[in-house]
Order: C-alpha cells, then structure tokens, then sequence
C-alpha cells in the first residue's frame, strides 16, 4: 500500500494542463502516493447541478490531502443559464467548490507565498519573500447574505442598529445584505498561525492588513485578537495596516513586509497583489489547510481560454505540490521541489509565454523534473 492517498482534482479549464504537470514531477520526485481521481468543476454543474457532488467529498474524507487544479466560477444568473434544461428551475444554485471544501473541511488557514525568485523576468522588485495568511472559513465569503432582504431580518438589524435607519424607505426588494462575520476563534487562529511562521523561519513582524477604523466591530474584534497574540511572541513585531494603505505600501516598498495576516476578503485582495509582485498568479501557490486535512492548489484560476493547449504556466502549480509535500512531512522532498523551480527559473532557458517565452507547461515541467 502506498504511504499517502492524494485526491486528485483536476477541475476544468487550465487546471487539467497544470494537474498535469504536476503529476510528471511527483512522479520524478517518487512519491509514495496513491492518487484518487475526483470529479469537481464546472462540468458535473451543467450535468447534475452540483460542481461538487458527493462522491467527491467522500474521496476528501478518505485521503491524506488533495491536490486541486482549478475550476471555472460564474455568477448567480449565468450559472443558472448553462444548467442542462432538464435541470432548470429545480432549486438548485451554483456555489464555489473550493469555498465549499474549505467551509465544510475546517481547512481554517490559507497560506499563500510569493517569493521573487532571482532570474524572473517578471519580478516587479527583487528581494520580495511575502507570505499571506488568509482566514479561509468566515468574512463576507461566509456567504450569509440575502436578496431581497427578509423583513425579519430587517426588523431586527433596526431594532438593534441606528444606522439602519437611513434603508427605512428603501423596498426590501431592492436591498441586498452580505454579512461580515467573524469570531474570535477564527482571528486568533490565523493571527496565531502567522505569527508561529513567523517564528519558524525567522520574520521579526507580522503585518495584520484591517480596516478597523471603518470596519469599527469586526476589524476592532480581529486587532484586539492579534494584539493579545502578539504577546504570546516577544522579538516579533505586530504591525497594524489598514487594507487600503496596505495595497500602496506593497507596491511602494514591498521588501518591507515579510508575513501578512488577513480575514478571508482581504487576504483574498492582498494575496492576489502580492502575486503580482512576484510575476502574478504563475507564482502564486495556496495550501488551505485545516487541522485534519489541506487542500493544495494554484491560487490563479481556470483560464477557460487557454484551456487544453499545454500554454500556461505550471509553476504555481508546482510549488502547491511543493506545499503539500511540506504539509505530508516530505521536507527533503518539498525543498528539492522549490529549488528545482528556482533553478529552472534562475537559468531562464524554458519559460512559458507569461515570461516571454515559447515553452509549453509540459516543457516547464519536464525542466523541473531534469533539475530533480
Ligand atoms: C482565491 C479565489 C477564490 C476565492 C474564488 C475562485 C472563489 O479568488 O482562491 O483566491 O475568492 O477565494
Ligand atoms: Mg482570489
């Protein structure tokens, strides 16, 4: 029997080139796995109204982490649109697989690095070494959110709230309510997961990316939380951001910052920039990770334009692979992982069309492999 079972989900779009890519490199490095086919992604939508049908969470259940290429998303209407006819109009509503794993797993933490890695091309700066910590689970993309907005609800919000005021004479019809919510647990978690990274690997500070001074409730809850953390850390340093100064100050002076810990909106914002940073999302790796189980994809998504034709770039994906060899506990192999990426980047001799070349995804995996 082999060591690690890996769920196996390709997706749709690029996420089935890069998957791919993925799988000549685990299999240069000789990991010890059993890879598990799921079915997730925009397909199994269309055919049976769910994009992540049960069979496939039950794969998660019995697997020691997963391996996720990418999947397309669309909004409300145009997902409902593309339903098979027979389908239509039966309830049922499409939601984002990947915030439904990391909902329904617990996968809490949402790290995601991006390092300049000298030689590329598409470095906005050298020096840069971010790391973002995501909250994955709560926020906004909780998905407590209501059009129109019941009367209960309103109701209550005015009874409790002066501000609430000011919809009184706005139909119910014509509101809609996404809710930020956020909990102690979940803030002291993350603050505390970066902060323990920090520690590992040397960071003097760790920037908490807010906006409490608008956000007065939930932004006010998450500092308080990472202030209390921070004491649990003497010689490392909390430094307090507001998202939107944050954004200018990454692009200003981004070998400032080292690791940044954000809810889930904001992460999702921050995380993205700093890919750019770094040559964007062919860089940019994520490992959601909970305390049973992770989930280990690139944090571009399915590019349903070049999908099939060998063209993007597979690096993101490699170095998720990276993560979750980290995560399994195959350091030797992990480390041997990111310095083949680094190599093939440093040389410059195969590159993808993202850094001016010609090369294909395989290509670029099949110099990874050689470096292995
Ligand atoms: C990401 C993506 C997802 C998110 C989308 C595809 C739901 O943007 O992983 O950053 O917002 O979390
Ligand atoms: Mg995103």
């Amino acid at each position: 029997m082999a060591k690690y079972k890996i769920a196996w989900l390709p997706g749709d779009g690029i996420g089935i080139d890069v998957m791919n890519a993925a799988r000549h490199v685990l299999d240069k490095l000789a990991l010890d796995a059993e890879y598990i086919h799921g079915d997730i992604g925009w397909e199994f939508w269309i055919k049976e109204g769910n994009a992540l049908p049960d069979r496939t969470i039950q794969i998660l259940k019995n697997t020691d982490a997963a391996l996720f290429g990418a999947i397309t998303s669309k909004p409300k209407d145009e997902a409902a649109r593309e339903l098979l006819p027979e389908l239509q109009n039966k309830g049922f509503e499409y939601f984002s697989p990947i915030v439904k794993l990391r909902q329904l797993f617990n996968l809490r933490t949402n790290l995601r690095p991006c390092k300049a890695y000298p030689g590329n091309p598409l470095n906005y700066k050298e020096n840069i070494d971010l790391v973002v910590f995501r909250e994955n689970t709560e926020g906004l993309y909780a998905g407590v959110e209501f059009h129109p907005l019941p009367q209960a609800v309103f109701d209550v919000l005015l009874a409790n709230n002066n501000k609430m005021k000011s919809f009184k004479d706005v139909p119910l019809t014509e509101i809609a309510l996404s809710t930020r919510i956020m909990t102690k647990t979940g803030c002291t978690n993350i603050v505390n997961e970066a902060f323990m990274y920090a520690k590992k690997y040397g960071y003097k500070s760790v920037t908490l990316v807010e906006k409490p001074n608008v956000l007065r409730e939930t932004g006010g809850l998450m500092t308080r939380c990472a202030r209390d953390v921070a004491k649990n850390y003497p010689g490392i340093d909390l430094w307090e951001t507001n998202i939107d100064a944050m954004c200018m100050w990454l692009v200003k002076n981004p070998e400032t910052y080292g690791v940044l810990v954000a809810e889930n909106m904001f992460g999702d914002i921050i995380s993205d920039l700093a890919a750019q940073l770094v040559g964007g999302l062919g860089f940019a790796s994520s490992g959601n990770i909970g305390d049973n189980y992770a989930v280990f994809e690139p944090t571009h998504g399915s590019a349903p334009k070049y999908a099939g034709m060998n063209k993007v770039n597979p690096l993101a994906m490699l170095l998720a692979a990276k993560l979750m060899l980290d995560y399994l506990g195959e350091k030797d192999k992990a480390d041997r992982l990111e310095s083949a990426v680094a190599a093939v980047i440093k040389e410059g001799q195969t590159r993808t069309y993202d850094m001016g070349g010609k090369n294909t995804t395989m290509e670029m995996a099949e110099a990874v492999a050689c470096k292995l």
